[in-house]
């Protein structure tokens, strides 16, 4: 699948720097309430699509060791500067970023030079990027963080639902994507962008994982639409 418009699309600043609703939510009623996780033994973040760090940011206050892997550059080097900025009176070490090609390889491993081989992962998250890849790149890049992940830990990951109102401006181009081309007076996009219709899809789509909760947010802002997502959150048996 060619990602041409979703790399020039990422390719500026993503101005995220603070922790999203959903992701201190999910760390205090299912990591902590449900999992015994909470950071005091420095487990191991992954985020797939971190950006600019900011759910990491806030993992790490908690006392977590974070990994970040994205394919913007400028949003990698701004994770890196604020969690820099934070780690200054710390013990070194526990951040970490990496850029990452937009087509995922199968069998690819994630901060191999620290890591090597091994099943790594406490907490793997990834927030509305998924849903950028087509089905079968989504698979392996799903394959790939499973494989990292420590039996027994846990996953945390958002999706595209179908009610997502950008698909209504979208055309199907197939293995799961839509091409979304539209443009008002606040954005112009041009992206390609995957969908799930149900949660028996997203179980699908997560079939490596043994299922937890499947829940979702949602928002509207201008009477745009809905900005529906699933998210999933399973684990590995
Ligand atoms: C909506 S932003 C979300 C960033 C972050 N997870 C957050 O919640 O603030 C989507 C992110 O996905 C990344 N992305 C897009 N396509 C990707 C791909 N093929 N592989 C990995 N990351 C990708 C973008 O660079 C961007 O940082």
């Amino acid at each position: 699948m060619d990602y041409e418009n979703n790399i020039n699309y990422w390719d500026g600043r993503y101005y995220a720097p603070n922790v999203e609703s959903f992701i201190f939510r999910f760390y205090g009623r299912v990591l902590k309430h449900d999992f015994g996780i909470d950071g005091s033994n420095q487990e191991k973040v992954f985020d797939f699509g971190c950006g600019e760090g900011g759910a990491l940011n806030f993992f790490h206050e908690k006392g977590f060791d974070v990994y970040g892997v994205d394919i913007a550059e400028n949003d990698i080097n701004q994770a890196k500067l604020s969690l820099a900025r934070k780690t200054r009176k710390e013990p070194v070490g526990r951040a970490h970023f990496e850029l990452i090609d937009p087509h995922p390889r199968a069998n690819q491993r994630y901060f191999e030079s620290i890591h090597n081989g091994t099943e790594w992962i406490d907490v793997a998250i990834s927030i509305q990027t998924l849903d950028f890849l087509s089905d079968t790149d989504c698979e392996i890049v799903l394959q790939n963080i499973y494989n990292q992940m420590k039996p027994g830990s846990v996953i945390f990951a958002s999706f595209n639902g179908y009610q997502m109102y950008y698909r209504n401006h979208g055309q199907y181009i197939g293995d799961g994507l839509w091409h979304i081309k539209f443009a008002n007076d606040r954005v112009s996009y041009d992206l390609n962008l995957n969908f799930i219709e149900s949660k028996e899809k997203l179980a699908q789509k997560f079939h490596m994982f043994t299922p937890k909760y499947m829940d979702y947010y949602d928002s509207s802002f201008r009477n745009e639409g809905s900005e529906f997502r699933w998210t999933f959150t399973g684990t590995k048996e």
